[in-house]
């Protein structure tokens, strides 16, 4: 294990600076042989896991709250049956500012916003989303922010994505890269008018399509589609309360009269050939694929499950709880939309499970689907995830794997096998922490036996605190 430290700051007590959150203070490399291995890994397993989330590099500035930390990319290689993990902070703007001051320069969320930084109120910190794109990873945060690109072996920051000087926005997180055509698509929100922007970026960094789409206001999309043709935004409900954002507040209000809105147009479409279609009120925070057959255009995601009130009747109000406080509850989701009758269907795919952080096989992005992924998401806080489900979207089983309660999960990948021929050929890869050790581990589970559970596991050196998303990048893009 090589590792470059730096001095351990001084954690005030905060909830979101212990137990799994607990942030790491180094740098490091692991070899794989100084990883226990229990089981096989399979020959058949080469790409990279790579894995964003907050981990606060200086002594935080304020409330911190979980949202808050500086993004750090946790990445296990394989590569012939041998496997190596790296950790490194990615160097944002703000970060670089901070190593240069040596203390913390911004708040968090919690906190009011820099008066004296019109341009970067609250620190852009890239610890949410990841991607690969065009042999890159991308890193993103959800409040609408700059790309970042790494290298996905050394995960040495490379600088923003800039799209050869075309950028003129920031990028939300869940851009979605397109592995048939290498497209990278995006959307951006703010509270400016037209309040929303999609884009697509082609795999030399060109961006090829760059569209202003006019919503009725201000909203907090978290999250789109794309399907091969087009692709397909969010005008939900959900939204700030601007009496309290005027008065510095943070305040969440759901429209329970309003319909969920979904915006859809070709990817290299102009604003006027936008399609919006409506359906019952709801939020989404994930998405998981789209793809149209015939007419009919299909998409799935974990759509947020509200309470019942005293009859039994789904409070949606109790969404902005839900939202506000972090306890998610979701379900699996489809809506459908007939593109030449404007003809709309919704419902439930499964029921029964708490589901999200959605993950399926990427290269078939926009394909017919039959497998997805999610995290259980019954534990509370709700990002300590408490197994793993795969749901068959044909027949609606779904199967369900955890070493058992202290063991928690990180969002989980779906990798294809090395020349697979169906769907589910391949591995589920993720990070596990066992409460009774120090050490991480990493579990590869065979999704085709999925609820046997892992075959092989990497037992860490080192620990790994629970982060956002993660992506799967094949080997096969790597080496082109
Ligand atoms: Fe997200």
């Amino acid at each position: 294990m090589t590792s470059a430290t730096k001095a351990r700051p001084v954690y005030p007590v905060n909830q979101y600076l212990e137990g799994i959150y607990t942030p790491v203070d180094d740098e490091c490399m692991v070899g794989f042989e100084s990883m226990t291995v229990i089981g096989e890994l399979p020959q058949d397993l080469n790409g990279i896991y790579v894995r964003n989330g907050p981990n606060v590099r200086h002594t935080p500035n304020g409330n911190y709250h979980r949202y808050d930390g500086d993004a750090m990319l946790h990445a296990i290689q394989f590569e012939g049956g041998r496997a190596t993990y790296r950790r490194r902070w990615v160097r944002t703007s703000c970060l670089e500012e901070e190593i240069a001051a040596g203390k913390a320069l911004w708040g968090g969320m919690l906190d009011p916003r820099r008066q004296d930084r019109p341009d970067m109120p609250l620190k852009d910190t890239s610890n949410t989303d990841v991607v690969l794109h065009a042999g890159k990873v991308v890193t993103m945060w959800y409040m609408s922010g700059d790309p970042y690109l790494v290298d996905p072996v050394t995960l040495e920051t490379l600088g923003q994505a800039d799209f050869n000087g075309k950028r003129t926005t920031k990028i939300s997180a869940h851009a979605k890269t397109d592995e048939s055509t290498d497209d990278f698509v995006f959307f951006d929100y703010s509270r400016d008018f037209p309040y929303m922007h999609q884009g697509v970026v082609d795999k030399h960094g060109d961006l090829t399509a760059f569209t202003p789409v006019e919503l009725p206001g201000p909203r907090m999309p978290h999250d789109m589609w794309i399907s091969h043709r087009h692709t397909i935004l969010h005008d939900l409900p959900l939204i700030w309360d601007e009496e309290a954002y005027r008065k510095g507040r943070v305040k969440l209000r759901f429209e329970d009269q309003w319909p969920t809105r979904f915006g859809v147009m070709p990817r290299y479409g102009a604003a006027s050939a936008i399609r919006w279609y409506e359906f019952e009120p709801c939020y989404i925070l994930h998405t998981i694929n789209a793809w149209e057959d015939g007419d009919w255009l299909h998409l799935t995601g974990c759509r947020i499950h509200p309470f019942e009130d005293a009859q039994g009747n789904p409070d949606l109000q109790s969404i902005t709880t839900i939202m506000g406080r972090h306890k998610l509850r979701a379900r699996l989701y489809r809506w459908s939309i007939n593109l030449a009758t404007g003809a709309t269907k919704e419902g439930f795919v499964d029921k029964k499970w708490n589901g999200e952080f959605p993950t399926w096989k990427n290269a078939a992005m926009g394909d017919p689907m039959r497998y997805a992924y999610c995290a259980n998401i019954e534990n509370e806080p709700t990002l300590n995830f408490a197994g793993l489900i795969k749901f068959d979207l044909e027949n609606g089983a779904s199967e369900y794997f955890s070493e058992g309660p202290g063991y928690t999960y990180s969002e989980a990948p779906f990798a294809p096998a090395d020349n697979a021929t169906s769907e589910d050929q391949g591995y589920v890869v993720c990070f596990v922490r066992n409460a009774d050790q120090v050490q991480s581990e990493v579990h590869i589970i065979d999704a085709q036996n999925f609820s046997d559970g892992p075959v092989c596991k990497l037992i860490l050196p080192c620990r790994v605190p629970e982060g956002f998303h993660a992506t799967w990048a094949r080997g096969d893009l790597l080496q082109a």
